[in-house]
């Protein structure tokens, strides 16, 4: 049953949406293939960065079949710098799994877009609710700040019964006739209004609702149990110079970066020294040490040193499976950030 501060609730956001409105260049889309690429470049993401690589991504593969059949690499090569690189390798063995095995066509149901691979409850809602009307309330990190606030909801939100708790109340406060308003409307409202941490409490249209606001919790809520431990990790890039050529590989390994290319990696537990680079088969000459170079993720901070180094012969590096290429080509090539940042730097001071 519905009550009458869930009633207001809706209202209250619906109405707040109507006098409200964010343009933004996914919103109305009913093609739920361009919808879809709009929200799993959103998880994760800012509108403010997200947008152009929406669309460059809507331009590039105007449709399915498009995507599904890029080569894996130019995939890679258009997502480089947006970060949780398994979006874009899921992104692009879903567009496969639609052209080749759906004959082409979206799935049109929660249930059945939830199967797609890496697609998850929220993504699946957002489809659903803007391509087919089908009324399933959104719950992410901005509807459970929004719904713990307002409803003064102390369950932490890393909680196991959290989601089921959340989603249930969305599920309530959904407005049924009208789910692609009410889902946009909640996200924008969590985006711009109830942000984490500046929220526009003066003059927000819930403020006599929000229990958070009267009792004064708004910085406490969402609340959370956990204190999440950041890792710390050491990369030492060997650059390998050997006339105008130098050595790179792609990541395959399960962890950070799969599927991106990199310069012969020694992690180490500290900021390296030439001592534990383990390069003393090669007949090589140090040239240049770059600064520490850190990228922030969001579990992991990583340092990164760059080593210039000379090699008159590179035939181990080949043997250990390594990819000779031209310096100057570098750039064809998708590379975390951080080796990004580093090349940026260089082309500035070296070339
Ligand atoms: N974040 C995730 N999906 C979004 C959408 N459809 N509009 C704005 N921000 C979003």
């Amino acid at each position: 049953m519905i009550t009458n501060k869930e009633e207001r609730f809706q209202w209250l956001l619906l109405d707040w949406f109507s006098r409200n409105h964010r343009p933004l260049p996914w919103k109305g889309e009913r093609d739920p293939y361009i919808i879809w690429l709009s929200e799993i470049i959103l998880q994760q993401t800012t509108v403010e960065q997200g947008t152009a690589y929406f669309e460059k991504f809507k331009k590039t593969y105007p449709s399915v079949f498009d995507l599904a059949n890029a080569p894996d690499d130019a995939v890679m090569k258009l997502w480089e710098g947006l970060g949780y690189y398994a979006r874009a390798r899921n992104l692009l063995a879903a567009a496969r799994h639609i052209v080749f095995e759906l004959n082409g066509s979206f799935p049109t149901t929660y249930i059945d877009i939830l199967n797609l691979k890496g697609v998850g409850p929220y993504t699946a809602a957002a489809i659903a609710s803007f391509a087919f009307n089908e009324p399933r309330a959104v719950v992410d990190g901005n509807v459970y700040r929004v719904l713990s606030r307002v409803f003064g909801i102390e369950t932490p939100i890393d909680a196991p019964h959290a989601r089921t708790l959340f989603t249930d109340l969305a599920m309530i406060l959904l407005d049924k006739n009208r789910p692609a308003d009410f889902n946009q409307a909640i996200m924008d409202f969590g985006a711009t209004c109830c942000t984490p941490a500046k929220p526009q409490c003066v003059g927000c249209v819930m403020q006599a609702d929000c229990i958070a606001f009267q009792e004064k919790k708004v910085h406490v809520l969402p609340a959370k149990s956990k204190k999440m431990v950041k890792k710390e990790r050491f990369f030492n890039y060997l650059i390998f110079n050997n006339g105008a050529n130098t050595y790179i590989r792609k990541r395959i390994e399960k962890d950070i970066w799969q599927d991106l290319y990199e310069f012969p990696l020694v992690e180490t537990r500290e900021l390296g020294t030439e001592d534990n680079l383990n390069i003393s088969n090669l007949h090589y000459t140090i040239i240049k040490k770059s600064q520490p170079f850190k990228q922030q993720l969001t579990h992991q901070t990583i340092i990164g040193i760059f080593w210039e180094i000379e090699v008159k012969d590179g035939q181990l590096l080949k043997e250990a499976g390594f990819l000779h290429v031209d310096r100057g080509n570098l750039s064809a090539y998708a590379f975390p950030k951080l080796i990004d940042s580093y090349l940026k730097e260089k082309v500035l001071t070296l070339f």
